[in-house]
């Protein structure tokens, strides 16, 4: 059965990226043999300018009328003055919220052979494997009464007990197929919204006995992932802690800009890269395409149930890093420097060979 993609490629480096992407994704399907039908539709800057808004409806309907969601990026310095609902950002925010991704998933994995380029001690961040769950459409990024005037301005931190509960179970469900340990942060100290949450939290962990819990005030926990990342495994957290803890964790990799995401909802679902839409080398052809088609990878796993394709990927990048393969923004002295281009092609070539060692062709999907 043929499968719908829809494409944002948006602003800056989006479209290149997820040109990559979409190659790889070609390139897959044909090895195992299943059929993509790919949809373009502008999102973002790029949409404003055509359109007038940064979301259409007729956008919106392609999404809704897909298997998955592949965006590129949004944003950009030339729609920095626009008010708030025209900016590209708003309608990332307003995609969440329609296709319902309630569950931002965001893995901090160190790449072997870019420990280097950490900026914590190669001891500290060696090995480190933990992936951020972030609420995604709702908490203080949507709550309701919000606005500003000339003397105040104010937001509103509300989560209800489903809400807080469907993102619980996927984060424990995630954490049994891991090591098995769940840290959920919150401001309980402080807020009561918190402690709402704390308290769900704890009654899900009821039906995970093979799950430990333990509970981290935010601040904490921003500390604790600079100071020793290993000792996280799944990480759950709400949309605004999660905005932030998703970055730090990000960062410390030494790779922001080729960390994949995975916004999931109980139908739809949307992968993104993590890094931005880097105008300034728009254009170039010397963006990392990693992040783009780790994207891509992620989505082989949690919308088409293809776990083999997904990790083949991973592995396909891993060697090309290993081969000392680097994009601009990676590389140290001895890499060699390549373009968007030629890294995807070096992906691709490295898939086929894993491929044709590891199976001769036969997989289980
Ligand atoms: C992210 C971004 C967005 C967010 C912005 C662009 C609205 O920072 O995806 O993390 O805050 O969620
Ligand atoms: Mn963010």
């Amino acid at each position: 059965m043929t499968k719908k993609i829809t494409l944002l490629p948006g602003d800056g480096i989006g479209p290149e990226v997820i040109e990559s992407a979409v190659n790889v994704i070609k390139h897959v399907a044909e090895k195992f043999g299943i059929q993509f039908e790919f949809e373009t539709r502008l999102i973002g800057g790029i949409s404003y300018d055509t359109y007038g808004t940064p979301l259409t409806d007729e956008t919106l309907q392609t999404c809704y009328d897909s298997d998955a969601v592949l965006l590129g990026a949004v944003g950009g310095y030339k729609w920095e003055e626009l008010p708030h609902h025209l900016k590209p950002e708003a309608a990332l925010l307003k995609l969440r919220k329609s296709l319902g991704l309630f569950a931002n998933i965001r893995p901090a994995k160190i790449y072997s052979s870019l420990v280097d380029s950490s900026s914590l001690k190669k001891e500290v961040i060696n090995g480190t494997d933990f992936v951020v769950f972030r609420e995604l459409t709702g908490g203080i990024y949507f709550g309701e009464p919000r606005g500003y005037d000339n003397d105040k301005g104010w937001n509103t931190m509300i989560y209800t007990r489903p809400e807080i509960e469907r993102i619980a179970k996927l984060a424990f469900e995630t954490a049994q197929r891991r090591k098995g340990t769940l840290t959920s942060v919150d401001k309980a100290n402080v807020l009561e919204v918190s402690q709402l949450w704390r308290k769900v939290v704890a009654e899900t962990a009821k039906n995970y006995p093979d799950v430990e819990l333990s509970n981290m005030y935010v601040d904490n926990a921003a500390m604790q992932i600079v100071k020793d990342p290993k000792q996280f495994d799944v990480i759950l957290t709400s949309n605004l802690f999660g905005d932030i803890l998703s970055d730090i964790s990000g960062m410390i990799t030494g790779s922001l800009g080729m960390l994949p995401s995975a916004s999931l909802g109980t139908r739809y679902s949307l992968y993104e890269p993590v890094h931005g839409s880097a105008p300034d080398i728009a254009g170039k052809g010397i963006a990392n395409p990693i992040a783009a088609i780790a994207s891509a990878a992620m989505m082989f796993e949690h919308s088409f149930e293809m776990g083999k394709a997904s990790e083949l990927i991973i592995e396909s990048i891993e060697k090309a890093l290993k081969q000392g393969l680097r994009t601009s923004d990676i590389a140290q002295k001895g890499d060699k420097v390549v373009t968007t281009q030629d890294l995807t092609k070096a992906i691709i070539g490295n898939f086929d060979l894993i491929y044709n060692e590891q199976a001769l062709g036969v997989f289980t999907l």
